[in-house]
């Protein structure tokens, strides 16, 4: 479809599962803005420059995605993309809530605004960045789960 999409998040860091879900969303469009996020309540373990990097190298073989971090609103960066879609991704019913309130929040914010969402690979339903970070943290093998660059950067985060 020619249309784009901003799939936002904190990427802190990112995953194979958010990868594997704008890998599956560059099928379906021409333009994936990928919006990380600083103003998001959590407190990060990597600097927003820092996830940007990160994201920009798991993503570097992706046709048509770009990655930008945003500040303020969801809602205006998707504006000024000129966009009108948010991806997010369901890995279980149990994120359905607060995805759910999130679109809603969006929605009432701008009406003209729409939010799809996309399954991740069943392998990748059970990663999170908190349990990554958690595992890196123990000294634990998080290669499964996040890019080269991420592990490297994990590991020298939490040596
Ligand atoms: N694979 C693996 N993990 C995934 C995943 C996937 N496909 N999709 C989500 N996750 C994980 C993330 O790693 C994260 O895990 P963590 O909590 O352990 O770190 C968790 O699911 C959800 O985080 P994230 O995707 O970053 O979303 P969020 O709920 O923190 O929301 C924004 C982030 C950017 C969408 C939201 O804060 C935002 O819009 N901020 C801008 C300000 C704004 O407009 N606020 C009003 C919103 S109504």
């Amino acid at each position: 479809m020619n249309l784009a999409v901003v799939y936002p998040g904190t990427f802190d860091p990112i995953t194979n599962g958010h990868t594997d879900l704008v890998r599956r969303g560059s099928r379906v469009f021409s333009r994936i803005i990928v919006g990380v996020a600083s103003d998001t309540g959590k407190q990060t373990t990597f600097s927003l420059e820092e996830r940007v990097r990160l994201a920009r190298e798991a993503l570097s073989d992706v046709p048509g995605v770009t990655v930008t971090g945003f500040s303020g609103l969801l809602v205006n960066f998707v504006r000024t993309h000129d966009a009108s879609l948010i991806l997010r991704g369901l890995r279980a019913v149990s994120d359905f809530e607060h995805e759910f309130q999130l679109s809603s929040m969006n929605r009432k914010l701008d009406p003209d605004i729409e939010s799809i969402f996309l399954t991740p690979d069943e392998a990748y339903g059970f990663i999170s960045s908190s349990l990554v970070k958690e595992i890196a943290r123990l000294g634990g093998d998080v290669s499964d789960f996040v890019s080269p660059s991420v592990q490297k950067a994990l590991i020298t985060r939490f040596k």
